[in-house]
């Protein structure tokens, strides 16, 4: 129910949000260096600035550990505290292009350039890392999360996502998930289920979710944002 509001809604306001995106037409960094080949890592430093200058500070809070997430809908800001820099350069890159579809990152992403997000990503993985608020800890989550259900084709998230949700080493486009906001990663469950999100490299997370429950989608997100 609250997934086909959502989905309407989106689609709703998909093309005329599209269609007010400015063109990316902001003032830059004044003495940003030179233009060059975009480096393999970006500089933590002017990444804060950017942060800062490009808005992105507003909703995903100064250290990276979201804004705001205790009031309404807009509880659903990701954390990027700690996260790979390789995969939020991807998401990024998704939005723009639409192959990720949410309005507000849409137009934020179409505004800055590799390049800044390059050094943003870096300010943000600098920063110590996203963990749980003591909750309770879902037991039916854990298990999920653990071991999946193999009868109905779960593979176990652990493979992937690590222990705890922190990541492998090595995998820089799987997503650090452990401690992330319950909100968002509920959403973006949800997302990947209904068929709103669908950018995952192989379509793996499409796989894994379609035949979650809401309450096991529910019981993963208590799990997941409490370690
Ligand atoms: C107006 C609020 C807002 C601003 C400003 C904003 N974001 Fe976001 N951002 C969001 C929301 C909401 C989401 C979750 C989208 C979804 O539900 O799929 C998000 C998601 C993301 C994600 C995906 C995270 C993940 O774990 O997959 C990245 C990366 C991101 N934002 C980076 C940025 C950067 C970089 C900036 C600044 C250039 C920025 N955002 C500015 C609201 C905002
Ligand atoms: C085969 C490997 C694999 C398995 C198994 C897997 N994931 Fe993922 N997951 C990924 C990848 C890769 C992404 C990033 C997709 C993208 O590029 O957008 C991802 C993204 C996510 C995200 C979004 C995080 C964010 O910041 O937006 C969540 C939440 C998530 N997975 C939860 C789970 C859960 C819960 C399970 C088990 C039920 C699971 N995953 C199993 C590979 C996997």
């Amino acid at each position: 129910m609250k997934t086909l509001f959502y989905s309407a809604l989106v689609s709703a306001c998909l093309l005329p949000c599209v269609m007010a995106a400015p063109a990316a037409s902001k003032a830059r960094v004044a003495d940003a260096a030179p233009a060059k080949a975009l480096p393999a890592s970006g500089d933590p430093a002017l990444g804060r600035e950017k942060a800062d200058s490009e808005r992105c500070m507003e909703c995903h809070g100064v250290d990276g550990h979201g804004a705001g997430h205790a009031n309404g809908p807009e509880g659903k800001f990701a954390k990027l505290a700690g996260q790979h820099p390789d995969y939020l350069l991807k998401q990024i890159r998704d939005f723009r292009s639409g192959a990720r579809q949410h309005d507000q990152m849409q137009i934020m992403a179409r505004s800055v350039s590799d390049a800044d997000v390059r050094d943003i990503a870096a300010y943000f993985a600098s920063q110590p890392g996203m963990k749980g608020q003591d909750g309770e800890r879902h037991a039916l989550g854990k298990s999920l999360y653990e071991s999946g259900d193999p009868a109905r084709g779960i593979a176990a998230c652990i493979g992937c996502h690590g222990a705890l949700g922190k990541g492998v080493a090595g995998s820089a486009l799987t997503p650090v998930i452990g401690g992330q906001e319950w909100r968002y990663l509920d959403k973006q469950l949800r997302d990947w289920r209904s068929g709103e999100r669908r950018n995952s490299p192989d379509g793996a997370m499409s796989q894994i979710t379609k035949t979650l429950s809401d309450a096991e989608i529910e019981a993963l997100a208590n799990y997941l944002s409490g370690i």
